[in-house]
């Protein structure tokens, strides 16, 4: 049975990249929603919704651990579909918020996020029950999503964008010391948001991406849980599904992860 990874596009690509660095001996599934995506400022209804028509689709293709590598279905969707939607004993779906929130150190953190997550409020309380004194800080970006997924995100005009919502953050809290990337897509954006801190922040910040932190976390799942890492194939494969057509997914896939890559369109 193989890992499924999902997200609404290509930003679970980044996760999915650090996990198969990490553990390549397991068979792989990933579905992007890229026709529905982005998911970041729908209603909780729709992204729990289409999250769960994409947990299904995976575990009908044979997967028996599902990582929703999104952080908006993390926050929006996972504990709705742990509680109400699947048995544990044929399917464990594991998020990305609670695994990064435990990576982190910090007295001033800021999360930049979609809409959908900031809204949530997951960080924020994730972050509460871990550190009494810590600032926590928030930051909507909802434009960058749509620069990633539309191969935008090296152009001159992402840096507007960049600017702009990382500005507004650090007007909120001028002394952050730790920035969340809490979006999948966002490590695209790393150079620039990288050349941002550098040239205005006051002092160093730690920039958090999620990719290894995930991958960590899986590996050490994966130890505490031999009932599921038993029935784990080891073939080293990895598939793609897309709801979009496979060859836009492949031209764009395939940059991200730099090597080429032959999807499947399926419908959900
Ligand atoms: N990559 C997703 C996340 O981590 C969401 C993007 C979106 O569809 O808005 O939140």
């Amino acid at each position: 049975m193989k890992i499924g990874v999902f997200d609404s596009g290509y930003g679970g690509l980044t996760i999915l990249d650090k996990i198969r660095k990490r553990l390549p001996a397991y068979d792989y599934l990933y579905l992007g929603d890229n026709a529905r995506a982005p998911y970041g400022s729908r209603s909780f209804e729709v992204i729990y919704r289409y999250t769960l028509d994409a947990v299904r689709h995976l575990e009908s293709e044979g997967c028996r651990l599902i990582i929703l590598a999104c952080n908006t279905a993390s926050a929006k969707a996972l504990r709705t579909i742990q509680q109400h939607d699947i048995d544990p004993s044929r399917l464990r779906v594991l998020g990305v918020i609670r695994p990064t929130v435990e990576a982190v150190r910090g007295s001033h953190i800021g999360v930049v996020a979609t809409q959908g997550t900031v809204q949530s409020q997951s960080y924020v309380l994730e972050l509460e029950k871990q550190y009494d004194e810590t600032v926590i800080t928030q930051q909507a970006c909802p434009m960058w999503v749509p620069l990633i997924e539309n191969g935008e995100h090296l152009s001159q005009g992402a840096d507007y964008f960049v600017d702009k919502y990382l500005c507004e953050l650090w007007q909120q809290d001028p002394k952050i010391d730790t920035l969340i990337l809490g979006c999948t897509h966002y490590p695209l954006l790393l150079p620039k948001i990288r050349a941002w801190v550098n040239a205005h922040a006051a002092h160093s910040v730690q920039i958090i991406e999620q990719g290894d932190i995930v991958a960590r976390s899986l590996c050490e799942y994966l130890q505490r849980h031999s009932d599921i890492e038993s029935v784990l194939s080891r073939g080293g494969t990895c598939h793609y599904l897309t709801s979009e057509q496979a060859d836009t997914f492949n031209r764009s896939a395939g940059i991200f992860l730099d090597s080429p890559i032959s999807a499947e369109h399926i419908e959900l």
